[in-house]
């Protein structure tokens, strides 16, 4: 049955453009891409638009400090970006910068509408100031000491030791990280953004959006506490769009960075005749809107975004598909683990389309985590792309080419298989719909093991040697090469270069979703190169020791002085222990925090450590660590902890769990 044609837009997260694209930004941009890919081949009309996220004081704060001003900056990232993407092939149809004529106008007019509306009303707050720099300070510029637990040179909205969160008036002995001096406390007025008011409407929005589970239970959790009202407004100097009506207001980057996609989608326009811009965004429009993004960013989009378009007088997204974080080997990215991978160190080493291919072998429509684990890379990608599928082609493509003069057969030897392969197009197509790819990855993969046991079955190279069945080595490889071919219209969407080749190898100038259901018989077909090699250890390795770096903080060692220095006597008071990790949990609402049981031998303890970006609990079972046994019992937020975990490093994701050498029992005294 034809399928009517839809005209759909999409979009990927912004990536703020003062850092680099690495492996946890490309698991979004592909399967936005490998969506897109899809959409398109199957004949409707997509366009995928994207842009550098290019305001607010981080961006403002790293161009001060290279000494060029943050249009230059995120010009220069942005033409990073663009390259990047490209080299892994993302094709978007716009890339465009929210630091741009047609954002302002668009945020500008929005900003107006939501006001004639009178959701914008202002409040006088208090807030961190820094005298030296003049300048207000985002909580993440505060440091202190953790009202909760005490711990030192913590940021000012959460402790990574408890977990607990706060706001930067809580900490003791607050510093700007930008002067080092005390912040004082300053009033200003903000501008807010009525949000408490958009409840139901949201709520209305959120049963028509067919959201995930996970995203649905969200919603409900914040509906439940109740939705408060925006801050949208930023104090100069900040690098964004001034309020109209203000000398020295901006908007928030979060309320012009969504209304960036609009905006490139509008730059888009004025270039391609083919698109309306009120088409798409008009209130009622029939046209559909999707929102790629990670789990982190949901509260802007199913919430402050809908009521923003909604309160401006513009249609709401159709859905938002939110992925999750990945981790690589098991764990959070890490620098010094060499984990921390950008996408340039990937693309020096290996080739885009592996990735590609893994990841979409790992992901499903959920907000679940995905690994991308290295060993598992290189069999995976060895096994399935290179062993299962382009093996298909190289068994049957020479003898087409040396003994047919490249003619493949006027007929299939075997119509009921290819019939697998064709019937398969339709539940392959509802899988990347509903973004399952690994479930139509795995069926793919299986179509190839049965087209490699047909060949198997047939041997075309021993029938070769047979004169009375020539004809027949024509027929199965043109079946074999037809198997191969329905496979690489299935797969294109994925690893789009390696479907390129392939079809410039079959002879065929284009492809669309149906071609893989008709055979291509009676024609010629080109040389066979090979399309792609395998991956090699060596090159996972390459990468992984290009992207370790030396740690950005480094810890001097104080010198010892009467002030800090302590006795033998003071340091025998120490009892350090060796534990074995017996359980090891997350902690509800604590987002550093590991609950673990220790085993100190002659009982269990548990103990609350902040090491949650570096381990994934899972891989802490049976690990033994040195412990301090007779630290005061401390009460936090989430329950006592009777001991601490030594572990070095800087924090967050490079932290280091310092472990005995083996032999080293549960209970031991450490010396
Ligand atoms: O979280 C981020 O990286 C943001 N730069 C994403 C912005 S998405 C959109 F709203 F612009
Ligand atoms: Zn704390």
């Amino acid at each position: 049955m034809p399928q009517k044609q839809r005209k759909i837009l999409v979009t990927s997260a912004l990536p703020y453009a003062n850092g680099s694209i690495h492996m946890g930004h490309l698991v979004e941009y592909l399967q936005t891409d490998i969506w897109v890919r899809f959409q398109k081949l199957r004949g409707h009309t997509c366009t995928y638009v994207c842009a550098s996220d290019a305001h607010g004081t981080p961006i403002m704060l790293k161009a001060r400090e290279l000494g060029i001003s943050p249009e230059e900056l995120t010009e220069r990232v942005s033409a990073e970006f663009v390259r990047d993407f490209s080299d892994f092939d993302i094709e978007f149809d716009n890339f465009h910068s929210t630091h741009s004529p047609e954002n302002e106008a668009l945020v500008t007019d929005i900003y107006e509408k939501l006001r004639e509306n009178g959701d914008i009303y202002t409040r006088t707050i208090e807030q961190s100031y820094d005298e030296k720099e003049g300048m207000f300070l985002p909580d993440r510029f505060v440091r202190g000491t953790c009202p909760i637990c005490k711990s030192a040179d913590q940021y000012g909205d959460a402790c990574e030791v408890c977990g607990a969160t706060y706001s930067p008036e809580d900490l003791i002995d607050p510093v700007s990280v930008l002067s080092g001096t005390p912040p004082v406390k300053r009033d200003s007025e903000h501008y807010f953004f009525k949000l408490s008011e958009y409840t139901d409407r949201l709520r209305n929005w959120m049963d028509s959006a067919a959201l995930d589970r996970n995203m649905l239970a969200k919603l409900e959790e914040w509906f439940e506490t109740g939705l408060q009202d925006w801050d949208i407004s930023r104090d100069a100097p900040y690098f964004g769009f001034k309020i109209p009506g203000t000398e020295d207001k901006y908007f928030y980057v979060w309320l012009d960075a969504p209304v960036g996609y609009m905006a490139s989608f509008k730059n888009l326009c004025a270039r391609d005749a083919s698109l309306d811009f009120d088409d798409y965004w008009k209130a009622g429009s029939d046209t559909e809107l999707y929102h790629f993004i990670g789990k982190d960013i949901m509260y802007f989009h199913t919430l402050f975004w809908p009521a923003v378009l909604k309160g401006s007088g513009y249609r709401t997204p159709t859905s938002v598909f939110a992925h999750g974080f990945l981790t690589v080997n098991g764990q959070k990215m890490s620098k010094a683990r060499g984990t921390f991978i950008n996408g340039r160190a990937y693309l020096d080493h290996l080739n885009p389309n592996h990735l590609r291919y893994y990841y979409a072998a790992k992901l499903g429509p959920t907000i679940d985590d995905i690994d991308l684990n290295l060993e598992d890379f290189i069999a995976r990608v060895n096994s399935d792309l290179v062993g299962k599928l382009v093996n298909i082609a190289s068994r049957c493509a020479g003898f087409i080419s040396k003994r047919f003069d490249g003619q493949l057969s006027a007929t299939l030897d075997d119509r009921a298989l290819f019939a697998a392969f064709s019937d398969s197009a339709d539940p392959i197509a509802e899988h990347y719909e509903n973004r399952e790819y690994s479930k139509a990855m795995r069926m793919i993969m299986t179509l190839a093991d049965s087209a490699n046991r047909y060949i198997d079955e047939y041997k075309p190279w021993l029938m070769i040697k047979d004169e009375g069945k020539s004809d027949a080595v024509q027929s199965v490889c043109t079946q074999g090469l037809n198997m191969f071919r329905s496979l690489m219209i299935y797969l294109s969407p994925v690893i789009p270069g390696v479907a390129a080749e392939a079809r410039a190898f079959l002879n065929e100038s284009g492809w669309t979703w149906n071609d893989a259901a008709e055979p291509l018989l009676n024609t010629r077909i080109n040389k066979f190169k090979p399309l792609l090699t395998r991956v090699e250890t060596s090159q996972v390795d390459a990468m992984v020791e290009q992207s370790k770096s030396s740690l950005t903080k480094k810890v001097e060692a104080a010198p010892v002085t009467p002030d800090n220095s302590i006795s033998i006597d003071d340091f025998m008071k120490v009892d350090l222990r060796i534990a074995r990790i017996e359980k090891a949990e997350t902690v509800d609402g604590a987002d550093k925090l590991v609950a673990l049981t220790l085993d100190v031998g002659d009982e269990t303890r548990n103990v609350f450590a902040g090491i949650k970006a570096a381990y994934d609990p899972a891989t802490l079972i049976g690990r033994h660590v040195i412990v301090v046994a007779n630290l005061a019992p401390r009460k936090m937020r989430f329950g006592v902890s009777e001991g601490m975990v030594l572990a070095a490093g800087p924090g967050g994701e490079d932290i280091f769990l310092l472990s005995p050498d083996e032999g080293a029992k549960p209970g031991m005294r450490v010396k």
